[in-house]
């Protein structure tokens, strides 16, 4: 240890050295050892600085990071704009926007987000489409300031003097567009727009992966649909072609039954067995029109042919095929058949097939019972048959979707959404038509619409 402590000698060294400094190199040193100190202060304040503005930068980048995780993985639109919109905010300070939806089938534009939007901001979107701004944006591909010439923003509390309109692509598909009214007057440079060029491309992408996930579901579904029906129509092949046998064989036994009472009928057995022999005739008659009807249906499945047919044979044919169900459903059928109807070439399988499912559509509205109207009308140059009953009606909304295909609100073993479907194009191909009318809580009313004179088949359009 006694190395370390300095020797009187050395000490007495050190201060007669220090005497022979001049007091004006002394300063010169102090001065510079002062202003090197006062360097290495403004380094370290500089580079504190810097890792404080680094962390700030890092930070904002994990949150837009976190954002756009969440757009790529955003099954639902809302959510991707709420995304985008909060990711753009920490770039630009905005409050107030616009967010436009490109319809592609219509190829027009539809807001679906806005905040703070008032007459103001929707009067200056209006121009910049009447202008062309929004288009020419759109095909530049790129955000554009585009500066409020008009002073029409200024009316706000935070007046700008610009808009910025960012552009939604795909690739080069247009998604829609985004315009946002930043709140301070100064946009910071190119770089701000770029990044929310960016952004929206994210978003864009994402937006994009929800229609066609939509799309494909859509398609599935129809898919699926399109199985059970055709499963459904082979069932429907193979009962009717049983159906048809089974009514072919009941019939010759039938005739012989019917004219060997018809035969005793002729004479008196007493009161009791001829009330009973009109009864026996009387049932089998009954059976013998539903085997007829049955044995009709299959015909015209195998002979597709238009012939000069009785409206009111078809319309008893379907009622008799649906008569058990209509009773046993406490439904009262109505018929009023008007006298002036002439025959019309029709396919008769087909209109009865229309008839079938207008009827089994109005027995499913009346589950408490009710009443089904069927009415034939001379209408100038048209026939109309009327089926109209008194169940639970359409809401509105359904009205023009009924007769799209796949449309039903029944369970899928209650119905599959082709009847109405089906029966709108058998009328087209009559060049007829089907309409609706229709009231909640009261009741449905189909018209079928059949002309009186048809074109030949040489005057119909060969493209039609
Ligand atoms: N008379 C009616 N009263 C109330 N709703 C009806 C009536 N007719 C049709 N609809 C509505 O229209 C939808 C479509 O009818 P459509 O006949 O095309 O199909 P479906 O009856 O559902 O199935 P399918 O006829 O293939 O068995 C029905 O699901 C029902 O919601
Ligand atoms: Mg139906």
């Amino acid at each position: 240890m006694g190395s370390s402590k300095p020797s009187s000698l050395s000490k007495k060294k050190a201060v007669s050295k220090a005497k022979a400094v001049p007091s004006s190199s002394l300063e010169e040193r102090v001065s510079q050892l002062l202003s090197k100190l006062e360097t290495s202060e403004k380094m370290i304040r500089e580079e504190r600085d810097l890792s404080y503005s680094l962390k700030e930068a890092l930070n904002r980048f994990l949150v837009i990071e976190n954002h756009c995780e969440l757009i790529g993985r955003a099954r639902d639109i809302n959510q991707i704009i709420d995304s985008l919109i909060s990711i753009a905010q920490q770039v630009l300070s905005f409050k107030v926007y616009a967010f436009y939806l490109l319809d592609q089938e219509k190829g027009d534009y539809h807001l679906r987000h806005a905040q703070q939007l008032d007459s103001n901001h929707k009067a200056i979107i209006q121009s910049h489409f009447d202008q062309g701004i929004i288009a020419w944006a759109m095909s530049e591909k790129r955000a554009a300031v585009i500066p409020d010439l008009a002073g029409l923003s200024q009316t706000t509390q935070n007046p700008t003097t610009g808009f910025i309109i960012v552009p939604l692509l795909a690739a080069s598909n247009k998604i829609g567009f985004l315009e946002i009214w930043p709140d301070t007057i100064q946009i910071r440079g190119r770089n701000q727009l770029t990044m929310l060029e960016l952004l929206a491309r994210q978003a864009s992408i994402a937006i994009e992966n929800t229609f066609l996930y939509q799309k494909l579901t859509e398609t599935n579904e129809l898919l699926k649909r399109s199985q059970e029906q055709t499963i459904n129509a082979e069932k429907m092949a193979a009962v009717g072609v049983l159906a048809s046998g089974v009514a072919h064989e009941i019939n010759n036994p039938l005739q012989i039954i019917l004219a060997r009472v018809q035969f005793q009928n002729r004479r008196s057995h007493g009161p009791e067995v001829d009330a009973t022999l009109k009864l026996v005739e009387k049932e089998a008659f009954r059976i013998s029109n539903i085997v007829g009807s049955i044995l009709r249906y299959a015909q015209n499945q195998n002979h597709p042919d238009m012939q000069m047919s009785r409206m009111d044979v078809i319309i008893n044919d379907s009622l008799l095929l649906t008569h058990a169900q209509l009773a046993s459903h406490q439904i009262q059928v109505d018929c009023q058949f008007a006298d002036d109807i002439p025959e019309l070439t029709v396919n008769p399988g087909q209109i009865e097939q229309v008839l079938l499912n207008l009827i089994e559509n109005a027995r499913h509205s009346m589950k408490k019972g009710g009443t089904l109207y069927v009415r034939t009308l001379k209408k100038e140059n048209e026939i109309h048959i009327e089926v109209e009953d008194t169940g639970h009606g359409i809401p509105k909304e359904y009205l023009n979707r009924i007769f799209d295909p796949f449309f039903t609100t029944k369970s899928p073993n209650e119905g599959t959404g082709l009847g109405l479907f089906l029966s709108y194009g058998i009328m087209q191909r009559h060049h007829g038509n089907i309409h609706v009318e229709s009231t909640v809580g009261k009741g449905t009313k189909f018209i079928l619409q059949l002309p009186l004179h048809p074109p030949t088949p040489h005057e119909e359009d060969p493209h039609h």
